[in-house]
């Protein structure tokens, strides 16, 4: 298992390019399950997880074909199983995404039902009552959600009790080759459904409110294939935001969208950074000065992201004065702390709240990653850390993260992976 070794206390300067989002990513690959004609995505991440619903949709019968420029071709004509077994859902709670497509289009699904996961239980209660109120039927047995319906899904008014971003996407699919029409209410808005919608629409399909909590549903006959490039992936943006702004440096990010990170951009501005934005480019520099703490409470977008929250964590713990943050997504999405405090962090839990004390600078340390975004907050309290970090389990961050070393290095950090 590799490990990465950071050197920190050098401030992070350059530019960099910002690769696909990951959580767009996926959904749009799922959507090519929708229709027999082939998808080419572009913009796709060189990441685990796209590795592994590739592989996913391998153990279907479907066989992508990646192209010279990295581009990915699916068709899924050759499909022959429609299950997705537990030995990949385990690795990537995403691949329930296959649900509502294989449901809407083939009739019949077998989807391992993921289990519980380091930042919390995670249930998928709402993908199945929604699929049900569409004329499903669902039974979970063997560790296994199996879907079945007779004919077509029917169109439904769906009120999601809480906002899902999965859950509405697997709806939007499913709904898109429905019956009749069909109603999402509390629907995600998260960008990546917005970007998962504009390439069903691409396909063929009719949907509308998408970017808002309403989404209407026309179901059609059938969806033809397309070519989409994916949206740039704001959460990798903004983790080098903050790591440019913990170590009080500068940095360019290039090929992304400021317009669908203005949470976090405002709450770097609190923290003393200067902003910069193009059409699609954001610059930050601390002008060599310590980020002030700031305070925030994650919830569904537009508010500030769950995603981003241990990498606020992480500048805060070397910030000048005392920050809180509120985590309402997930009910244990603190597992890095513990892991900070060893490195010289001043962060205590209450409740779902932590109260991080700025202190002057970390010690390097050997820590271990337990999640995707807890790993990149690892990262970042080594790069602000005055000796040399070790951040073991580094799979969880090819999970989600393209080069992060080379990323880092174009940015002078020292920083290296070693096969432990
Ligand atoms: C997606 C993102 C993940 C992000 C999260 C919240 C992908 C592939 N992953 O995950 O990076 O952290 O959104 O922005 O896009 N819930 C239920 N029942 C359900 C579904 C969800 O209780 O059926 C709860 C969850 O436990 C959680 C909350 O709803 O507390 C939000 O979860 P959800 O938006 O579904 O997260 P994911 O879609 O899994």
């Amino acid at each position: 298992m590799d490990r990465l070794i950071i050197n920190g206390g050098i401030s992070l300067e350059g530019e960099i390019r910002i690769a696909g989002a990951k959580n767009s990513a996926l959904p749009i690959m799922a959507a090519t399950l929708l229709t027999h004609e082939t998808v080419q995505i572009c913009n796709l991440p060189h990441l685990y997880d796209i590795t592994t619903m590739l592989e996913l949709l391998g153990c279907m019968g479907v066989q992508p074909i990646v192209d010279e420029k990295l581009n990915v071709e699916i068709n899924s004509s050759s499909i022959d199983h429609f299950s997705a077994p537990y030995e990949l859902v385990k690795t990537m709670r995403a691949s329930i995404l296959v649900l509502g497509p294989l449901l809407t289009r083939y009739g019949k699904a077998e989807v391992a039902l993921p289990g519980g996961c380091a930042i919390g239980s995670r249930p998928v209660n709402l993908h199945i009552s929604a699929l049900e109120a569409m004329g499903a039927d669902i039974v979970v047995e063997d560790g296994y959600i199996k879907a079945s319906v007779d004919g077509k899904l029917k169109g439904a008014n769906i009120f999601m009790d809480l906002v899902t971003v999965t859950g509405t996407e697997n709806v939007m699919m499913a709904a898109s080759l429905a019956r009749g029409q069909t109603v999402i209410e509390n629907a995600a808005r998260e960008p990546e459904v917005v970007d998962l919608a504009n390439c069903l629409v691409k396909m063929g399909a009719d949907i509308k409110g998408q970017g808002t909590d309403t989404i209407v549903i026309n179901g059609v006959e059938a969806l033809a294939g397309c070519s989409y490039s994916v949206m740039p992936d704001r959460i990798e943006t903004g983790t080098y935001l903050i790591a440019a702004a913990a170590t009080r440096g500068y940095i360019k990010v290039k090929d992304t969208r400021p317009d669908i990170l203005e949470s976090v951009l405002s709450k770097l501005e609190q923290a003393g950074a200067q902003i910069n934005v193009g059409a699609n480019w954001i610059e930050l520099d601390m002008q060599g000065k310590r980020p002030r703490a700031v305070s925030l409470r994650t919830a569904p977008y537009p508010a500030f992201p769950t995603d981003m929250q241990a990498q606020f964590t992480a500048l805060n713990s070397v910030a000048d004065g005392t920050g809180s943050i509120t985590e309402t997504v997930f009910e244990n999405r603190f597992m890095h702390v513990h892991e900070m405090n060893r490195m010289g962090a001043s962060i205590r839990v209450e409740g779902n709240t932590v109260i991080v004390d700025g202190v002057d600078t970390l010690k390097g340390a050997p820590v271990m990653a337990t999640d995707l975004r807890a790993s990149a907050s690892l990262i970042i309290a080594g790069l602000v850390s005055d000796s040399e970090t070790s951040v073991d389990r580094i799979y969880h961050i090819d999970r989600g993260y393209e080069c992060i070393e080379e990323k880092l290095q174009l940015l002078g950090a020292r920083i290296r992976r070693v096969p432990s």
